[in-house]
């Protein structure tokens, strides 16, 4: 009980939410209403009950057909918006969002709609935020190329790019032209790596994409040599734990590495990743990581500390957290 106040009053940043796994089901009929989209599900619980799932694809195949019913600028401002105060409740105090612009522009939707709704909901949010463009990384280098050409217009209202969706099979070396032109124009590079794809993942992210942080990471316990690298090179990583679980990374909490990535000296941080899909928001994940694993206060001060050290803060707003 202790505890848990603890992990919820404490000051806190989260570097890894999918905007689009934010989505509520609620929200979800809501908008589908609103623009005249059908949905394969006639209610939200029948929608909740499909949320059972077995590896990663199985999920994403559900949360593309949820972004389906954003149309609008001011379905895109309501998604972030209803994520900002949710966060806020969480006490986080920065988010760097990430947002998958090939999700909507596949569907027609221009990128101009994506990126302005997102990016005024920030503005006016309750938490400092900022944004991240991800890459789809099942689709081709050219159209990230396309997609990183088309966003220079709003290159001021993100801080940098990412690679998610389906890992096995897409390894970083696929990006490696794409990353070195965000690279160039001064963006922060992050990629998923070592979700389900192999501890090689993670390596050839930092070799080849030259990533500053590796979202989720945690098969690089994997390899012991890797490890100490991330160690020796303070590379953050930002793991999902309540995701790890709903996709079966781990089969249950307590078989979790999050407390064995501490013990390695790497620089982990807490995040939520789809929380509307996987049971939780930062809190959520907080608690159900400390009661599974052996974890008390002094974790929990390293990876609220981590959360700020780990995120693209400068000068004054860095020290300000820290
Ligand atoms: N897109 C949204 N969530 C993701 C995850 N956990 N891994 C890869 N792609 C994603
Ligand atoms: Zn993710």
């Amino acid at each position: 009980e202790r505890m848990r106040n603890i992990l919820q009053q404490m000051p806190k940043a989260e570097l890894h939410i999918h905007i689009e796994g934010s989505l509520e089901p609620e929200l979800i009929f809501a908008l589908a209403q609103r623009n005249g989209v059908s949905l394969n599900y006639a209610t939200v619980e029948e929608l909740r009950r499909a949320y059972a799932f077995t590896d990663l694809q199985s999920f994403l195949d559900i949360y593309y057909a949820g972004a389906s019913v954003l149309l609008e600028e001011q379905d895109f401002y309501d998604m972030t918006a209803a994520y900002l105060a949710r966060a806020h409740a969480d006490n986080v105090r920065h988010a760097e969002i990430f947002f998958d612009p090939q999700t909507h522009t596949a569907r027609g939707v221009p990128f101009e709609t994506v990126i302005n709704g997102i990016w005024r909901a920030c503005q006016d949010g309750p938490v400092s935020a900022t944004l991240i463009m991800c890459f789809l990384r099942h689709l081709s280098e050219d159209e990230a190329i396309a997609t990183l050409e088309e966003s220079l217009p709003f290159r001021d209202k993100f801080i940098g790019v990412g690679l998610d969706s389906s890992e096995r099979g897409h390894p970083p070396a696929k990006f490696c032209r794409v990353y070195e032109r965000a690279r160039q124009l001064g963006l922060h590079l992050v990629a998923h790596a070592g979700e389900e794809g192999p501890p090689a993942y993670i390596e050839t992210a930092l070799d080849l994409l030259n990533v500053e942080r590796i979202d989720h990471g945690v098969r690089c316990l994997e390899d012991p040599e890797l490890t100490a690298r991330l160690a020796r090179e303070q590379v953050a990583l930002t793991v999902c734990p309540l995701s790890n679980i709903k996709l079966r990374v781990f089969d249950r909490m307590d078989e979790h590495n999050l407390a064995r990535l501490l013990d390695a000296g790497l620089v982990v941080t807490i995040n939520s990743d789809d929380p509307a899909y996987f049971g939780g928001y930062m809190n959520d994940n907080f608690i159900a990581t400390f009661e599974a694993l052996p974890l008390g206060v002094e974790h929990a001060r390293q990876l609220a500390r981590n959360s700020f050290s780990a995120a693209f803060l400068e000068g004054e707003a860095k020290r300000g957290f820290l």
